[in-house]
């Protein structure tokens, strides 16, 4: 078939590949930059295993309307259930949508800021973190964060509000914030932000991790 192509249909044919490639390549750079620590896809969750997950709305949130609505995520719930999973799937699907998108652990996150702070660099920082469409904070609550430490990340859920969306997974209730946060003011601050137009995904299934733990002592 592609022996019997005319000049300009091979030429059509080799450009349209050209053109298929240099896509794959931008979409496969889209996910790289987003540091993913490792690359998650919705299909290969199993939603039987975690019955507590309503799998239509995190579909639904695949669909990415949440980044067009400038919409916040909280996946809340115990270790192991899945939150970073889902959080990696559907960044991994805003990244190949080309909605830029990065993710980092909530830690980090704070460290970076500080030491900008002490550099004289926390203006540009946070332009970056809030230039993006999709910002993942993984683990939010897991280490205390300190008053000051509080108020830089306020800064940064202040400028994305109603801009840009933010995905979190904590182990966190919102109840339990103030004591995260270290102050009670900024701490509602920050909740107040965040919960204006914001999905919860609570999971409180068990965890994944210690599925095959489990199975072997039940044998
Ligand atoms: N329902 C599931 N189907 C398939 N794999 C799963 C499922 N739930 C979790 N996993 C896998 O189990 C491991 C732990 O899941 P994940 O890291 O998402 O947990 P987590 O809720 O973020 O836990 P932590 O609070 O400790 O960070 C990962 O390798 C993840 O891919
Ligand atoms: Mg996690």
């Amino acid at each position: 078939m592609k022996n019997n192509l005319t000049f300009i249909d091979g030429f059509l044919y080799f450009t349209q590949a050209q053109v298929e490639k240099k896509k794959q390549n931008l979409i496969q750079h889209s996910v790289k930059v987003a540091e993913f620590p490792s690359v998650k896809t919705l299909s290969e969750f199993d939603f039987d295993f975690q019955e507590s997950i309503n799998k239509q709305q995190i579909y639904d949130f695949n669909s990415l309307r949440f980044i067009d609505k400038k919409e916040n995520i909280v996946f809340y719930g115990n270790s192991g259930v899945g939150k970073t999973h889902l959080a990696i799937s559907i960044g991994v699907t805003a990244a190949q949508n080309r909605k830029s998108t990065y993710f980092i652990k909530c830690a980090r996150l704070i460290e970076i800021l500080k030491k900008a702070q002490l550099e004289g660099r926390l203006e540009e920082r946070l332009k970056k973190f809030c230039g993006y469409k999709l910002l993942i904070i993984d683990e939010l609550g897991y280490l205390p964060i300190t008053k000051e430490e509080s108020k830089l990340f306020f800064q940064l859920i202040d400028r994305r509000y109603e801009k840009h969306s933010t995905i979190i997974t904590t182990n966190i209730n919102f109840s339990q914030w103030d004591d995260v946060f270290g102050d009670p003011l900024i701490a509602s601050a920050i909740v107040e932000r965040l919960l204006h137009h914001l999905h919860v995904a609570k999971i409180t299934g068990n965890s994944y991790r210690l599925k095959d733990f489990f199975q072997k002592a039940d044998e």
